[in-house]
């Protein structure tokens, strides 16, 4: 099947057939604060990272409405700062309680039961049941028609004890265990059936 995605019928139904179709994607769990301190949280699987020199992620919160942007990233233009929080199976129901649209003043932590820890570099606090939280400060924002994509440079690193060796660095694949977005409207993975392949040389 082609799919032409300049116009007409297949762009109006682009978020269903690439959304469907570019997967797994990793989640972003995002703690921000407005200017009062009031903390919010919202997962964005449009999300990976862009680099490690310096440390770099993106993710992608399209507007409410043309030129409304959702609180996220209001936030985070109000004040330069956020938190990713990364997703493993056991946050999972919590994680998509936070995707719910509360009226104003409403704290999705609180809805989803969820507890805050302090951050060490940025305002905004982790979650603390997420196994790694990223601190980041805001590089940059790009509009993209009815798309941010919002940049951040990656400050300080949290990691649950356990995850991985702190000699080595490497994560230990019995004790993480994140899950992906999969298909359209409401599927995900776990990331248990994992093999090793190195590269060539
Ligand atoms: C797993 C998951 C992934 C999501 N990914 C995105 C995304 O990449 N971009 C987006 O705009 N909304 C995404 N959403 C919807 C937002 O989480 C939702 O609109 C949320 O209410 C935004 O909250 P905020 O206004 O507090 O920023 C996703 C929801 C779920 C459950």
């Amino acid at each position: 099947m082609e799919f032409d995605l300049t116009g007409g019928v297949y762009l109006a139904r682009a978020y269903k057939l690439l959304a469907g179709l570019v997967t797994p994607r990793p989640i972003a769990w995002v703690t921000t604060h407005d200017e009062e301190g009031l903390v919010n949280a919202a997962p964005f699987s449009f999300f990976n990272l862009l680099g490690t020199d310096p440390p770099m992620l993106g993710f992608a919160p399209g507007d409410r409405a043309v030129g409304i942007p959702k609180d996220t990233a209001r936030n985070i233009r109000r004040t330069g700062e956020f938190v990713v929080n990364l997703v493993d199976e056991a946050c999972a129901e919590a994680m998509n309680l936070t995707s719910a649209e509360l009226p104003p003043g409403e704290n999705e932590l609180v809805h989803a039961g969820l507890r805050t820890a302090p951050s060490h570099s940025v305002g905004p606090p982790r979650i603390a049941e997420a196994p790694v939280a990223l601190e980041c400060t805001e590089w940059s924002t790009l509009e993209m028609g009815g798309n941010r994509l919002v940049i951040g440079l990656i400050r300080h690193a949290y990691v649950r004890e356990g995850v991985l060796d702190p000699e080595t660095l490497l994560v230990d694949p019995a004790a993480y265990a994140p899950i992906g977005r999969m298909e359209v409207p409401a599927g995900y993975c776990r990331t248990r059936d994992r093999f090793d392949m190195p590269r060539p040389r």
